[in-house]
């Protein structure tokens, strides 16, 4: 308990709370909060009866916050990029979190969608998302995948790559028709962010450079079955602030302006990346606030230029999804530790839940940091530093790894942690044959699955030796 011991294990961003059942502002749906027996509601529902319902871990997505949420960034971008006269399609990235359903709550609320994947594809064409509402990113974009998406009617694929060009240009051809080009660039910028999420510096995988779009620009010209159409650039994830996409921003439109001859190319598309508060440490700067600081920004290279804006594109992924998601874990056991420090003693509980890296990499994979609380109930017991942790084989198997949790939380407590929205059901895995949780939409005061759990017998399904040895499909005499 942390009275008898100090918190030498804690990190400097957090504070022993005065009152550990609290629901931080902007880390939960806008419609949580606690019934008059101190149980956790989602938009009208107890955590206690979704658990009941639907088992543990579930996924709880808040309907009603995410179509805000759309709606919210539609008007944010729309708004400022008219007072700069022009205009701005907005994507969600669906590689955020994609279903039929969160795909068409999205584009009722005003979104396009970004897809880069013919997995995702399928999930946006399911939808009935129109074929011109969606872009189409990826790295590495396979003929197939190109040939794919033009037959379901795309006309307008970002491009990674001169490689992915020169398929395109093939596949374009081969299929009579004539494709816009978007180019993706690299700006230069490294976003403040964990490294693995920042895109646009000049060493790692994505864009051109800006000498390789101009070679890239001259082999379009030389082809009519392409037609360049705009650059994008994304500079990262997870981004509080706003001097690295101004400074992004200023360099894509002046390399537009280059590739476009003096005047900017018809589409500037400048991603997503714009973070939200994961825990109350965090203090990411407002969409409106953002919209209007990237878009000024673009607006003054142009008037310096003397040319027009461009249309603008933009594609928040987290910031539409993130927060509306919560994630309902039961504990199971509760240890304490006690550990030696340079800096003294520390006591740190450790509590198990039944889930873990398989519903959520995002603290294995980038170190990300998440709160928790109770749903089952309130407690006045002292709050506790401690460690939440899933049921994997690995210790990198870390839910939470700081929170001040009220020192009771035993076996069988329904534990909640909030904004896990985006990039957790789609990153899941089945590490230790865990089948990945259901996904439930809470709105209105009512719950529905919208992405069915899975069970063993899926897993097994997938297990082509379940019945004995399959016969080998490659002979070994067939291998001179
Ligand atoms: N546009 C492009 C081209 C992107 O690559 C991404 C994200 C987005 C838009 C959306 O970014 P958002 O607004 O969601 O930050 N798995 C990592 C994030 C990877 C992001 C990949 N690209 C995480 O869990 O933090």
């Amino acid at each position: 308990m942390s009275s008898a011991l100090p918190d030498s294990l804690a990190p400097g961003w957090l504070h022993e709370p005065a009152d550990a059942n609290a629901l931080a502002a902007g880390v939960w749906p806008a419609r949580s909060g606690r019934d008059a027996r101190g149980r956790l509601m989602l938009n009208g529902i107890p955590a206690t009866r979704l658990a009941e319902t639907y088992g543990t871990p579930v996924l709880v997505l808040d309907e009603d916050e995410v179509r805000e949420r759309a709606r919210g960034a539609a008007h944010a971008f729309a708004a400022a990029a008219e007072r700069h006269g022009t205009t701005a399609r907005v994507y969600y990235a669906g590689k955020a979190f994609l279903s039929t359903q969160i795909a068409r709550w999205v584009t009722e609320e005003g979104l396009k969608v970004d897809v880069c994947s013919p997995g995702e594809l399928a999930v946006a064409l399911r939808a009935g998302v129109a074929a011109a509402d969606i872009g189409y990113h990826g790295n590495n974009k396979s003929s197939a995948a190109l040939a794919e998406a033009l037959e379901a009617g795309l006309r307008t694929i970002v491009v990674d790559n001169i490689d992915e060009l020169r398929r395109l240009d093939a596949v374009a051809r081969a299929a009579g028709t004539c494709v816009r080009v978007v180019l993706r660039v690299q700006s230069g910028v490294h976003a403040e962010t964990h490294d693995f999420l920042a895109t646009a510096h000049e060493d790692q995988k994505f864009g051109l450079s800006a000498l390789d779009a101009e070679a890239a620009a001259a082999l379009i010209h030389e082809t009519d079955a392409l037609d360049l159409v705009g650059v994008h650039c994304h500079i990262g994830s997870q981004i509080f602030g706003v001097a690295g996409f101004r400074e992004s921003a200023s360099r894509v439109i002046d390399l537009s302006i280059r590739l476009g001859g003096g005047e900017p190319l018809p589409v500037l598309n400048l991603g997503g990346g714009f973070g939200i508060a994961y825990t109350s440490a965090d203090d990411p700067t407002p969409l409106p606030v953002l919209a209007d600081a990237i878009i000024q920004a673009v607006a003054e290279v142009a008037a310096e230029r003397g040319v027009a804006l461009p249309e603008l594109a933009f594609e928040p992924g987290r910031a539409i999804v993130g927060t509306a998601g919560v994630t309902l874990y039961r504990v199971g056991s509760v240890k304490d530790v006690t550990v030696e420090t340079s800096h003294g003693t520390g006591q740190r509980t450790y509590v198990a839940v039944d889930g873990g890296m398989s519903d959520n990499a995002r603290p294995a994979l980038y170190g990300a940091q998440y709160s928790a609380r109770l749903a089952d109930r309130t407690s006045s017991a002292a709050p506790a530093l401690t460690r939440v942790v899933g049921m994997h084989c690995e210790s990198g198997d870390i839910v939470v790894d700081h929170e001040y949790l009220p020192g009771d939380v035993a076996d069988g407590d329904l534990l909640a942690v909030p904004v896990t929205g985006a990039y957790c059901a789609s990153l899941a895995s089945n590490y230790n044959h865990v089948p990945r949780p259901p996904v439930v939409a809470v709105s209105g005061g009512t719950a529905r699955v919208i992405v069915r759990g899975e069970t063993i017998a899926d897993l097994l399904a997938r297990d082509a030796g379940v019945d004995g040895a399959n016969e080998p499909v490659i002979g070994s005499e067939e291998n001179a």
